[in-house]
Order: C-alpha cells, then structure tokens, then sequence
C-alpha cells in the first residue's frame, strides 16, 4: 500500500431507495459520504421498474456532493467500486440508449416466463443455483419477447443496473460474477456464462457484459468525466459486486462459514462457501462471490425494514425511532397478532410473487405498538425461514453478523435473536454496507493487496443472546406464522387474478 499512501477510495451502491456513495481513506476510514433518494415506479400490478437515466443523475449529484463536502479527499480520489441492486434488467438499443425503464428486482410479472425457462433447461437450480423466479434477469427477457416484441428486437445490449453506471463511467461493457450469477444465465460452478441458459433465454454471447472478478479493474473514468469531476487522468473502476456480494465484503465475510443477516430494505441471510453448493427447490441462491474462488448461499427476502416503514407510514408516523420507542416500552411478550410481511411477495422460501402482507389475530385490544411489534416480528419469521433453508442447503450459519439499517433497533434485534435461537454479533461500524464493500474493491483492483489483508471483519461491538423463555414462546408462534402461509397460498394465487 505504500505507493498508494494518501489515496481514497469510492465506492456507489446503486440502491433501490438511494445512491449510497462513500469516499474511504488508506486507514478504511470513511472520509466523505453522499446519499440521493430514488423512486420506484409501479405501474402495473407486480411490476416495478425505474429509469436508468435517474441512476445516472443520482450519482452525477452524489459525486457533486462528495466534492463539495469533502473535496481534499474527492481530490485524493483512484480508484472507484460500483455495487448496486442485483437482478434488474436494463436493455439498450445499438447506440446505448435505455429502450425501456428497467424491470427491477422486485418485479413479479414474469411467472409464466419462469416457467418457459424450467422447461427449457430443466437443470437450471444447479446450473445457475437458484431456480427460476420471475424477479431475475433471464425470466424478464422472456417476458419482453413475448410482450414488448419491438423493444427485444432492438436489444443491443443487456445489462444489469450497476453496469449501466459502469458503462457511462468508462465505456465498457462489464460486469462482475456476483452480480452475474443473479441472471439465471450463469454457469455459476465455472463463473461462465452458459450456453445453454442463453439459448433458453433467446440471448447471445455478444448482447452480454464481459464477466470480470470483482476485484478486477474494469476500465478508467472518461477523460471527459475525469476534467469535469476535477480528477487525474487514469482513475480505475473495479468491476464491483452486487449489493448482497459488496455487503459481504464489507463485513468481512469472504471465508468458508462466515455468515451475515442484512436487514436493509430487502434481508439476506448469507453464508460464504468455498464451492458451488446449490440446494433447488428451497429458495437458496448458491451465487458466486465478488472475490475470486468463492461463493456463497444466500437466503433472499423481499420484505425488510421496508415493512417497518410501511407500517409506520400506514399510521400515518414519520417519527420512525420514536414509534419503535413506543413499541419497545410497551413490549410484554410475543404480539397476539401474527404479521405475514410479504408486502411484495417473497422469494426465499416461498418463490411466490403473488403472496401478501396480513394481519391475523386482530381482536378490540390491539393497538398501534401491537401493530408494530407484530411487523418485527413477521420479518424476524421470516428470517428464520431463511435460516431453515438455509441449515436444509448444509449451511451453519454459527454467529452470523446482522448489518444494515435495522441492525440499529437493538429492540429488534433482541426479537431476532430470539425468533432464531442463536447469538447475533453486532459489529463496529456494521451498518457501513455494501458501499464500502465497493469502496474495498476498488482499493483492491488499484492496489492489487490480498483480498484477506483489505477484507478485514470490523469488531464485535456486542452480542445479542436469545433470551431462552422468548425463545421458546417464539417458537410456537413462528409454526403459526408457516402453517399461515401455508393455508393463504391458494388466496394469494386468486386475489391476484383479474376479476372476471
Ligand atoms: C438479492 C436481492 C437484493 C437486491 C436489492 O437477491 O434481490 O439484494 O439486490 O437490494
């Protein structure tokens, strides 16, 4: 590192709700930061998409923000790490302009699609390591070809969303096998892409990125780029990660066994791996690192702290911390309401896009915390879920970490704890996330140190024990909260039927 002291590092998280950006020191000391919220447009049922032209003036005002607050590190700047929201699907036309917003990650309307695809590759839960679900990329290719025929005539080039911000950034065409592995088009054992699933998917080699590991430079800043943001010639883009891979490695968590809970707007439960090691049929993701010759399993749930802030809007609160406050203060024991937090259908373990948030239990006693209290609950449930697949998939997820906005309500964590029966560390600085994840990339496709030098876990900042009688009053309500979804599946799959 010594040739490279005094230099900063950037990491973008192209989130859904935001653009996180952080500028991060020689010492990993995050030395500037920037935040630009980002609309989801949901125009249809199911759908949700956003314009790939607002990710790009959300990192242009980051970056005029990074500058203006802190311009002696914008100054210091070499390198840049992208992370972003995985599974979008961002299609061009031949001059690289959007043909159409992208289909987001969340998105639930490309089942039938998913069916079309099993059918053609019927070994696509090893191959790609997950099964089909509607909201990855292949699916929404599909889907365009059979809906918006025009548009996946003129598709030059598809992508997934951090790339996009490559793209402008450098002119390249890359991206990164964490990132790629969230396709479906992957072979994610030998991290290539495969021919058969492109066929499957009606794509060629050439409308795809070229795959890089995430360490690996991608490109430099356009010089045009370069002049305007006031840095030198030759500033080095890393091909990054996904946001579950860059929340990895910004916990540290790049070794067999090393385990996480990322409770941001979505959750993941992920378990590093040191092989390809899918489980079909249980919703596990078995996806590829961003670190060369890793993977990981990963449990995704749709429905995060996104649901404690939906509940909070539906009370009509903004004070978020206060109204969590309240439901602390009033805690006496397990809510007598049980929550399904599928606000927009889930993944892992269900594969249901069409499944709903409910409320069951209701009786002329409940109150707002109640309310409250049963949503974090409900996620806390569903997170055991995760770990049940998780567990099936023969992950031990030991003392996994928990990150990301929600590791900040202890209340919850407290719950969480005791909903899965097992220890979770809270980490310094834990809440850094997939940002800074990005950010360590980039110092590595600079620096060319070790993954293990960079990647370092932060300290265990405390331990949150499961509290035995919770533990055991939770483990009755969450066979409820299963057989409740189990019993609403049929209703899901009707309720959202056009009504004839
Ligand atoms: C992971 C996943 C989310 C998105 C949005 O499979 O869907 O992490 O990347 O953050």
């Amino acid at each position: 590192m010594k040739q490279h002291r005094g230099s900063v590092f950037a990491g973008f998280d192209l989130g859904t709700s935001a653009l996180k950006a952080v500028l991060v020191d020689e010492a990993q000391r995050i030395v500037g930061q920037s935040e630009v919220p980002l609309n989801v447009s949901r125009p249809r049922d199911l759908w949700s998409e956003q314009e790939p032209r607002n990710w790009w003036m959300a990192l242009e005002t980051a970056v005029a923000a990074l500058r203006a607050k802190s311009p002696k590190a914008w100054a210091q700047l070499r390198g840049i790490g992208l992370s972003g929201q995985m599974h979008g699907a961002v299609v061009l036309d031949a001059a690289d302009v959007p043909l159409r917003p992208a289909i987001l990650w969340n998105d639930g309307r490309a089942t039938a699609e998913c069916r079309e695809l099993t059918q053609a590759a019927p070994n696509i839960g090893n191959l790609a390591g997950v099964d089909s679900m509607p909201g990855f990329l292949a699916p929404k290719l599909i889907w365009l070809r059979h809906h918006e025929p025009a548009v996946f005539a003129k598709i030059a080039r598809v992508m997934l969303p951090k790339d996009y911000l490559r793209l402008r950034l450098t002119g390249e065409f890359a991206t990164d096998m964490s990132d790629a592995a969230g396709t479906l088009l992957l072979d994610v054992e030998r991290r290539a892409w495969s021919a058969r699933l492109l066929e499957a998917a009606g794509v060629t080699q050439d409308q795809l990125p070229r795959l890089l590991e995430g360490p690996e430079p991608s490109g430099t800043l356009a010089s045009q780029l370069a002049v305007a943001w006031g840095l030198p010639a030759g500033v080095v883009v890393a091909a990054g990660g996904g946001d579950a891979a860059c929340g990895a490695i910004g916990i540290g968590a790049v070794e067999e066994g090393e385990a996480f809970v990322s409770l941001g707007t979505s959750a993941q439960y992920v378990v590093v791996r040191d092989a390809h090691r899918p489980l079909p049929g249980a919703g596990i993701h078995a996806f590829c690192h961003a670190v060369p010759g890793r993977w990981f399993q990963m449990a995704a749930l749709l429905n995060g702290a996104s649901a404690a802030g939906w509940i909070a809007r539906a009370l009509g609160r903004s004070d978020i911390d206060a109204l969590m406050q309240e439901t602390e203060t009033a805690f006496r024991g397990p809510a007598d309401v049980i929550f399904l937090p599928y606000l927009q259908g889930e993944r892992t373990p269900h594969n249901d896009p069409k499944a709903k948030g409910v409320f069951f239990g209701l009786h002329g006693g409940i109150t707002s915390t109640d309310l409250v209290q049963a949503v974090l609950e409900g996620v806390a449930f569903s997170v055991a879920d995760a770990q049940a697949a998780l567990v099936a998939a023969g992950a031990d997820p030991g003392l996994p970490s928990v990150i990301g906005g929600g590791a900040r309500n202890k209340f919850w964590m407290k719950l969480l704890a005791a909903v899965l029966g097992r220890p979770l560390a809270l980490r310094r600085e834990g809440e850094k996330g997939p940002a800074f994840g990005a950010a360590r990339l980039a110092r590595l496709a600079v620096t060319g140190e070790a993954v293990g030098d960079v990647c370092e876990t932060p300290p265990v900042e405390s331990i949150i024990e499961p509290e035995p009688e919770l533990a055991r009053a939770y483990r009755k309500r969450l066979e409820r909260f299963r057989s409740l979804y189990t019993v609403l599946k049929p209703e899901f799959q009707q309720n959202s039927e056009p009504a004839s």
